[in-house]
């Protein structure tokens, strides 16, 4: 018998027998490595007489893939018994309590900011944002607010430096500042934001959140104003109706200014909005005062327009029946759980940012 067929039974006897993957790998190092039979053989072929040579290397040829063949299959074999015992062995036992994972929730107050860009984006506002930390002349002096008023005071304003000319800005309107300085009207924008005054009860924190409303272009006037808050509040507290009361007041950067109240009322311990004779502060508002527009180079002879600063919390603890301010920034994980909203639930008057 020639060596090749000699090789080729051997193998293929070793082959069929029960192997691991070393045993293969030990069986393809002998057949085909450096030194192997195989291997050998083919190194025989240039001293194979001319005649014999062709079909020497035919058979060889042959052989080497038969064996090849046969390995890779051995291979195979291997991997499906492998996984079929691992499938055997490692039950998934359905019985087991599951992992737990905590969901976060959405805190009402991000979840109001949502809803309130919604519904102003829907008529045509955009969102514009300003930073916490401001200067004096954003904050006070741009909005026509004078050295000696009274909202400068230590007393509500958190300064951040001895000269007074940093500052935790104590409202949202500096963005109607920012917002002017760097574009050319008209301009329609909200900037909902963290506010901060020294001031701390059941209805007050030292930190608050406000949104700003600014919409400035060729004859707005307040019943633009009106019209715009009207809508907006029947849309965030989902009701048909409402009452609404405009306060003659006063703010630096606004004349004439307004605060405005909702009607509401208590019934079976709920706060209905929209009937009743109980009135709710829920903002302040007014068309902008000239100088205002002066210090942001816009052109008082061509524009004029109103500002409105709603606070945002009040609205949350309304629309939510949540009776305490300061709870929303306790951080309290329970409080959390019960008045967060999930971030998978999309709220029935949600329409989405972009449209
Ligand atoms: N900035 C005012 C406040 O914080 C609210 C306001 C904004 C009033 C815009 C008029 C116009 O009380």
């Amino acid at each position: 018998m020639s060596d090749i067929k000699k090789i080729k039974r051997e193998y293929l006897e070793k082959l069929n027998r029960e192997l691991n993957q070393d045993s293969i790998n030990q069986i393809k190092t002998e057949l085909f490595g450096k030194n192997g039979s195989i291997s050998n053989e083919f190194k025989k072929l240039g001293s194979v007489a001319v005649e014999e040579r062709k079909k020497f290397a035919a058979d060889l040829n042959l052989v080497k893939e038969e064996l090849q063949e046969k390995i890779s299959k051995k291979f195979h074999e291997l991997e499906i018994k492998e996984i079929n015992e691992k499938l055997k062995n490692e039950k998934v036992d359905v019985t087991l309590p599951e992992r737990s994972f905590e969901q976060g929730k959405i805190h009402p107050v991000s979840q109001v900011i949502d809803e309130i860009s919604s519904i102003f984006s829907e008529i045509g506002f955009s969102v514009e944002e300003g930073p916490d930390v401001e200067n004096e002349y954003n904050n006070f002096t741009a909005l026509n607010t004078p050295d000696n008023h009274p909202a400068r005071d230590m007393h509500d304003t958190f300064y951040l430096d001895n000269e007074k000319k940093l500052l935790l800005r104590t409202h949202t309107s500096p963005v109607q500042v920012r917002t002017m300085l760097k574009g050319k009207p008209p301009f329609k924008i909200i900037a909902p934001g963290r506010t901060y005054r020294s001031d701390s009860d059941q209805t007050h924190a030292p930190m608050f959140h406000q949104v700003e409303g600014l919409h400035i272009d060729k004859n707005i006037n307040m019943g633009h104003l009106k019209g715009c808050l009207n809508y907006f509040i029947k849309e965030f507290f989902e009701v048909d109706k409402i009452k609404m009361r405009f306060r003659p007041s006063h703010f630096p950067f606004t004349e004439p200014s307004a605060e405005v109240d909702i009607g509401y009322e208590i019934k079976d311990g709920k706060i209905v909005i929209g009937e009743g004779d109980k009135w709710l502060e829920i903002l302040g508002c007014g068309m902008v005062h000239p100088n205002v527009l002066k210090n942001v180079k816009v052109d008082t002879s061509k524009f004029q327009g109103y500002a409105f600063g709603i606070g945002i919390d009040r609205l949350g603890m309304l629309k939510y029946g949540i009776n305490d301010l300061r709870a929303f920034f306790e951080t309290d994980y329970r409080w959390i759980n019960h008045f967060g909203f999930d971030p998978l639930d999309v709220p029935s008057n949600y329409r989405g940012l972009s449209r």
